[in-house]
């Protein structure tokens, strides 16, 4: 079979035929009799995933291919790995996390830069069926306090810095500061010593990582259910708790491992590299597991688009690796447009390896499509999917033969993905016209199996409101030939720099300052950052305030305690905010008018000057 449309009609008039072929792709230790039971995939399946991105490879004679290349221009190094060696540290590593007392089932916060050392740590706790939690470097230490009280980690594992363009991060006390805020107390904490700044440990709590390591003997893999969790992965909801995305083993190899070859086109010994971060899910799918899966060549990347040292450190990348597959960001794109809008610095690099950007995050806008196209002469490929869905739900399925591009689309449903687009009535909307965007369950392979410690959550946010459906939290549309166009989150949460943010969260920060009486945050377009958060905000009564004041006391506190990644920098004081006459604040609206959209007063609403402010402001 081949060809996009007929694969697609496969996966999903019969999943568990299209599923049982793909799983045959990945080594398992008891292949699975049952594919699909009660929508957990390949349940009586057992498998590693550490074996099926390291040691099978090494088996199959390919120790000396690179695995991994570290390319880091703020700390100036350039290394490879091989499969064997990478295999190597891993398995010592996977020994240290064994002599550490962590068992099969127990979790590992990891909460690192983007050093060879974080990959490392994921894997070292596949190999023993440990359940990694890795934690973005940017959030604040209240917010890893929160995912560590929630993980339970027996051990955390981390680094004494990061290095940020203009400055050096302090990992360690911002652990330090967040053990103290948690209830919950690790074992020990394992900490890479970085030349640039190495940390003060805490004796009897704290191991330096290197002669840990060093003095380990190599754990063996040990061989799990396909149910069982891999990985949990906390992103943003629409509160202030955050949501731990529960990832299995085996539906989640077998989903990666197919998206490499079809939905990306990567063939292995290619080298694929994923420009986000191992914070985010696109780190996990595609900068750690789907590349070692499929026996490519991953890049790790530690600097950013531009200023590190200039806008063409992506194409250096690209021409000294010989990168066949990039995957970014838009944001990241916009970036290095604003700094080099002629494109001098990328004609000064041979990118003639490249065949495809991926861009994913948030919504391509045409004209950074157009400007990516023409500089580069390869296709530019949008496609959308988030943190719970772990791979690509829509996409131009390069290695099933491409589609023509549609500036705005991320193409089509990918194969094992039944897309709808549902009115408030659940029926369905006809092509051209909006509605929240929906998978019909069973969700493929590889997607979230629940919300961690959060079974009631999980049905609750994302099966409760269309039953028979998964509700993505976009809304969206279909065109007549079928491309979807995914116009941006129906719910609370924003997309900052690729970055996903929940709203309410900074909301609940906001009103716990002493002077606000209430606020709404919402999310304004950015040129370049696709959106940034405003907050609007009421003082009580005679708090008699300087606003500017207000606002730099708002920002430090978002900053303190969301962390800088959040981008919280402007507070606007409103005498009121627009409610309906039962209270509510009309997010939507603002939404609305922040986002340049048409928008009516809704008829319930308590005072229409309100909205005028609100419009006025920004
Ligand atoms: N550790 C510590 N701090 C971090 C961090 C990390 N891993 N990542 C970001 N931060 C900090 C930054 O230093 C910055 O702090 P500042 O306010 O003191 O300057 C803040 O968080 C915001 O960072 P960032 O979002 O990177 O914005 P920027 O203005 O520094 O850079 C871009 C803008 C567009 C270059 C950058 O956002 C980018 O490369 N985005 C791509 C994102 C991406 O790949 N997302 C993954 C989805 S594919
Ligand atoms: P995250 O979970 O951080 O990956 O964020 C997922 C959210 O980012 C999605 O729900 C979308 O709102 C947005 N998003 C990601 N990719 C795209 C895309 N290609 N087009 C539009 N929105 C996107």
């Amino acid at each position: 079979m081949s060809g996009y449309e007929d694969v697609h009609r496969h996966s999903i008039e019969r999943p568990e035929e299209f599923w049982a072929q793909a799983a045959r792709a990945v080594d398992w230790e008891a292949a699975p009799e049952t594919v699909l039971r009660e929508g957990r995939w390949f349940p009586d399946g057992r498998l590693n995933t550490c074996h099926n991105a390291l040691d099978r490879h090494v088996a199959a004679g390919h120790g000396d291919r690179t695995a991994l290349i570290y390319d880091s221009p703020v700390t100036g190094t350039i290394r490879a790995f091989t499969y064997a060696e990478l295999l190597d540290q891993v398995a010592r590593t996977a020994g240290m996390l064994r002599d550490l007392g962590v068992r099969t089932g127990d979790t590992v916060v990891i909460y690192m830069p983007m050093v060879p050392e974080a990959v490392v740590a994921m894997l070292a706790c596949a190999r023993i069926g440990a359940v990694h939690s890795v934690v973005f470097g940017g959030f604040a230490a209240a917010e890893l306090a929160v995912r560590i009280d929630h993980a339970r980690p027996v051990v955390v594992l981390s680094a004494s810095c990061g290095i940020e363009p203009s400055r050096l991060v302090e990992y360690k006390p911002l652990l330090d500061a967040a053990l103290e805020q948690a209830a919950h107390r690790p074992a020990h904490c394992v900490i890479l010593q970085r030349p640039q700044h190495p940390a003060p440990l805490v004796e009897g709590r704290d191991l330096d990582w290197e002669p840990a390591v060093r003095a380990a003997a190599p754990a063996g893999c040990v061989a799990v259910a396909a149910t069982d969790p891999l990985y949990v992965l906390y992103t943003s909801g629409t509160t202030g708790a955050p949501k731990g995305v529960v990832r299995d083993n085996g539906g989640h190899a077998v989903a990666l491992q197919w998206s490499m070859s079809h939905v990306y086109g990567a063939a292995p010994g290619e080298v694929f590299w994923a420009a986000s971060d191992v914070g985010w899910v696109v780190g996990h799918s595609y900068i750690v597991y789907g590349p070692l899966l499929a026996g490519c060549t991953t890049v790790l990347y530690e600097g950013k688009p531009v200023g590190t040292p200039d806008p063409g450190s992506f194409w250096r990348v690209v021409a000294m690796h010989g990168v066949r597959t990039l995957f970014a960001a838009p944001t990241a794109i916009r970036a290095i447009k604003k700094e080099d809008p002629s494109g001098a610095f990328a004609k000064k690099w041979d990118l003639s390896s490249l065949r495809h950007l991926f861009l994913a995050g948030e919504r391509l806008d045409p004209d950074t499509y157009r400007w990516a196209t023409e500089l580069l002469g390869v296709p530019v490929i949008d496609h959308w999917w988030q943190t719970e869905t772990g791979w690509p739900v829509a996409a131009n399925c390069v290695g099933l033969g491409a589609l023509p591009i549609k500036p705005g689309s991320p193409t089509k449903p990918v194969p094992g993905y039944d897309v709808h687009i549902l009115d408030p009535d659940g029926a369905d909307c006809p092509p051209g016209v909006e509605g929240a965007v929906t998978i019909r369950l069973p969700l493929p392979p590889g997607t979230l199996t629940t919300l961690y410690r959060d079974d009631a959550r999980f049905t609750a946010s994302y099966l409760s409101r269309y039953p028979g459906h998964y509700l993505t939290g976009d809304g969206g549309h279909l065109d007549d030939d079928g491309y979807l166009y995914v116009m941006g989150r129906i719910d609370d949460v924003i997309n900052v720099a690729g970055h996903r943010l929940s709203t309410g969260q900074m909301e609940e920060v906001i009103a716990a300052h002493p002077d606000v009486a209430e606020c709404a945050v919402i999310g304004v377009a950015d040129e370049l950052k696709g959106e940034l958060p405003v907050g609007f905000v009421v003082l009580k009564a005679g708090a008699g305030r300087d606003p500017a004041e207000i606002e730099r006391e708002l920002t430090a506190m978002v900053r303190e305690r969301i962390g800088p990644v959040a981008a919280f920098r402007r507070a606007v004081v409103v005498g009121r905010l627009p409610k309906t006459r039962s209270g509510k604040i009309l997010r939507a609206t603002m939404r609305d008018i922040a986002a340049g959209r048409d928008y009516r007063t809704p008829s319930t609403i308590e005072d229409p000057a309100a909205l005028e402010e609100i419009a006025e402001a920004l």
